[in-house]
């Protein structure tokens, strides 16, 4: 894969540079800045050559929540940019996008308006993604967390441009390769929902790990299959049987929950209709002390039900682990690699972002990473033949 110090010449170049942009935004205000600024310093170093630079990302969320009857636009990232030092102009339509990219000047930036307002980038199209290569003479990839996805703008675009990694995609990749050779007692958090789909990183990571802790409501099927009362509690495994995974020496599940009204409970006790919602202290006691003999820690995923409220139990394991972690501001043993949208934005309230040794941009990106060891926006940068 190249990289973007295999450019041989970026003055005048005009680079297609594929960000995540997709970022919560609230009162037409950007709210979490974390993927943005991670994408900076691949801006910068191109701007720096004199390279004329077309940035392209999606967005999903208009303002606040996912609200289907609301358009998502990027203008909130222009202005953000904007008032942040990095002079952009924002193209609105894209019928404008090749008239702007043909009229930028050297180390001028232009970011385009939420590419999936086109039908061929989700599709992967290749009549689109050929429109998109017009648009440059070089593409580079800085969007690890949408690198799972086989879309136009992250994978066929590679066969019609010379396709460099950027920094950031650069430095997910090796920060997280360090979860394939870790130092020992080597502990993974996952929490979150969806077991099923979570099912082949725990098949993985029980061959190395020392403990897997299970929490949030993945715990709710774990616990279950264990024979334990979980009242109403959301399940995901549908009609995989786990019972054989749960019962791995390596497994630790939650020793108390917190349920509805914020009432902590040990697991034994849990009613027939009480509804699990986040981790109960003694289960923060039971990670305190494997986070205190951990060499290696990696955690992705919620301890509770973020959209509830239920933040506690993620909160005070961000600030554990960030304790533990070897860094210049806290100075434990461990190393911790951490992510996820959830997992980001209790880290992010804290302010402790510095804490650990690396913070991933990705969510979906980050499980496939580690499940699989690379991505198709990595594959396609590898196979480019351009
Ligand atoms: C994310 O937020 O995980 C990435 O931006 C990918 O977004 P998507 O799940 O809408 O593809």
């Amino acid at each position: 894969m190249k990289t973007l110090t295999d450019i041989p010449n970026l003055t005048g170049a005009k680079v297609l540079v594929r960000v995540d942009f997709n970022v919560p935004v609230k009162n037409a205000v950007v709210t979490d800045d974390y993927r943005i600024r991670k994408a900076l310093p691949t801006i910068e170093f191109l701007k720096g050559k004199g390279a004329r630079i077309v940035l392209i990302s999606h967005i999903e969320t208009a303002d606040g929540v996912a609200d289907k009857t609301k358009k998502p636009t990027l203008a909130p990232v222009a202005d953000y940019l904007n008032k942040n030092g990095v002079s952009v102009t924002f193209v609105k339509n894209w019928t404008n996008a090749f008239e702007a990219s043909e009229t930028l000047k050297d180390g001028e930036v232009i970011l385009l308006e939420n590419i999936r307002e086109n039908n061929g980038e989700k599709l992967n199209d290749t009549k689109f993604a050929k429109q998109l290569a017009t648009l440059a003479d070089i593409y580079v990839n800085d969007a690890f967390s949408v690198s799972h996805r086989e879309h136009a703008s992250v994978c066929a675009v590679t066969e019609f441009l010379p396709s460099y990694a950027g920094l950031q995609l650069q430095s997910e990749i090796e920060n997280l390769s360090l979860a394939f050779n870790p130092a020992h007692p080597f502990l993974f958090i996952l929490g979150g929902a969806k077991f099923d789909t979570k099912l082949p990183l725990i098949n993985k990571f029980l061959k190395t790990a020392d403990t897997i802790f299970i929490g949030g409501a993945l715990a709710n099927d774990a616990l279950k299959a264990k024979g334990f009362e979980i009242g109403t509690s959301k399940l995901s495994n549908g009609e995989v049987d786990i019972s054989d995974i749960v019962n791995q020496p390596q497994i630790m599940l939650p020793a108390d929950v917190v349920i509805e009204g914020h009432i902590t409970k040990d697991i034994t006790v849990v009613g027939k209709s009480d509804v699990i919602l986040d981790a109960g202290s003694k289960s923060l006691a039971q990670l305190k002390d494997k986070i205190g003999s951990a060499k290696f820690i990696l955690w992705n995923g919620p301890l509770g039900l973020f959209e509830k409220g239920f933040t506690e139990g993620t909160e005070e394991l961000a600030k554990l682990i960030a304790g533990a972690t070897v860094s210049s501001v806290a100075g434990g043993v461990a190393k911790s690699i951490v992510g996820g949208g959830d997992t980001l934005s209790a880290i992010s309230k804290l302010n402790i972002e510095d804490k650990f040794t690396f913070v991933s941009t990705g969510g979906g990106a980050m499980l496939d990473f580690l499940a699989q060891g690379t991505l198709p926006g990595i594959k396609a940068l590898e196979d480019s033949k351009e």
